[in-house]
């Protein structure tokens, strides 16, 4: 057996919904005004359920539930009634981890925060706060609901709630001026006490609003030049205030990584239950290959196909190659890159296309270790797609 220590598993679950979609968003996210709670905490369990015989079937090796991040839509949303039963549920299902982190995506508004305390009644112990910008005219750009007093309030409940908390930024909008996001971006991080940020370059997704602007050319980009240095400024700021880049777009304090999403990118096992969420465990009967499980993606269809027995869109077994592709693909988003030894056949990084990589500095290989060099970081998507095709 190749791989090593396979023994982690961590839940998600998305939830869909949110109070209205945000032109720059491409998550599977809608608008509804009907939830029917008792279909969906049926259909959630369900899917637990068959996870679980899953689990055994494929013979994945885990000890207990490491982490369960609830995602969206924004699940801050989500009924509590639902919450509170996945939580019990999954608890009985599988094993908590006795320091289990339990993460949660909300946003700033004021319905929204004043379930913080109850939220943390419940076990969740991180909570990532979509803030999105730090100042009202790029909080409209964006189409939040929100204004930046609002998110101040809920930074400042939250870290009051909770031990750990993460805020979401997206920057480098066309019209943000560099000083100011430095400005703004330092006084943030004097004023509160969180402990992880996630800062996101704003990227124009196929299918939303901001695409069809930017077709029309009602909307611009910022160049690659001044891309390179919003990304250099941010990592500098972060840096002076303790906050070390582990991952492309996330900064944590020392120990306050997102546990769960470095699970995804160390390529360990999860499961994922709700509308498009995915799972993917490593099979260990046959071989050390990726099984990966896929929901099916509109609500609607998914609460139908799981409200009497849960079924999933689809269950694929990668083959060792395409095993080995995903753990590289997850892996290279990591600032210390990926052990090769967790690689089915190490002689992979050998092929031509990671030797040109090499040669152009744009990965380093070293005895046991292939990462990507931090100079050219913000090149990564066309690395990874290079590295997929
Ligand atoms: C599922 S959303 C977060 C939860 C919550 N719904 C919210 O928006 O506050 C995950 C994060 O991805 C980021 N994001 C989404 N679309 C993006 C885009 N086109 N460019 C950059 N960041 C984006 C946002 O920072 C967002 O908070
Ligand atoms: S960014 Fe968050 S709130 Fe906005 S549509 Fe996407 S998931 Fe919903």
């Amino acid at each position: 057996m190749t791989n090593k220590k396979k023994n982690l598993l961590s839940l998600y679950v998305h939830w869909p919904y949110c109070e209205s979609k945000c032109p720059y968003c491409d998550f599977n996210s809608h608008v509804t005004e009907d939830v029917d709670k008792d279909a969906w905490i049926k259909s959630y369990t369900n899917q637990l359920y068959e996870y679980k015989s899953l689990l055994d079937k494929f013979d994945v090796k885990f000890d207990n539930l490491s982490t369960i991040f609830f995602g969206g839509g924004t699940p801050s949303l989500m009924p509590v009634e639902i919450l509170d039963h996945i939580l019990n549920i999954s608890s009985k299902i599988f094993k908590f981890k006795d320091d289990i982190e339990i993460s949660l995506e909300a946003n700033p508004s004021s319905y929204e925060r004043e379930k913080f305390k109850y939220m943390h009644k419940l076990g969740i112990n991180r909570i990532s706060i979509g803030v999105q910008s730090l100042n009202d005219k790029n909080l409209q750009f964006l189409g939040r609901k929100h204004n930046y007093r609002d998110a101040e309030t809920a930074i400042d409940l939250a870290t009051n709630t909770f031990n750990n908390v993460s805020i979401d930024l997206i920057y480098a909008l066309y019209e943000q001026n560099i000083d100011d996001w430095q400005n703004e971006l330092q006084s943030v991080l004097n004023k509160f006490n969180i402990n992880h940020l996630s800062a996101y370059q704003l990227t124009i997704e196929k299918g939303t609003r901001f695409f069809k602007d930017f077709k029309k050319g009602l909307l611009k980009t910022v160049d690659n030049d001044l891309a390179a240095e919003f990304f250099t400024r941010t990592k500098t700021i972060l840096n002076e205030h303790n906050f070390q880049r582990y991952e492309i777009s996330n900064f944590a304090k020392e120990k306050f990584e997102s546990e769960h999403n470095l699970n995804y990118w160390n390529s360990e096992n999860w499961i994922g239950i709700g509308p498009g969420a995915y799972g993917r465990m490593w099979y260990s009967n046959q071989d050390n290959k990726r099984v990966e499980i896929k929901n099916y993606k509109n609500p609607k269809t998914w609460l139908n196909k799981n409200y009497q027995n849960s079924e999933f869109e689809n269950i694929n077994i990668f083959n060792q190659y395409e095993s080995d592709i995903d753990t590289l693909i997850m892996g290279l988003r990591l600032r210390k890159g990926i052990e090769i030894e967790k690689l089915n056949n190490k002689s992979i990084i050998q092929e031509t296309k990671f030797k040109e990589l090499e040669k152009e500095k744009l990965i380093i290989i070293d005895n046991d270790k292939i990462k990507i060099n931090d100079d050219h970081l913000i090149k990564l998507d066309s690395i990874l797609s290079y590295i997929i095709n």
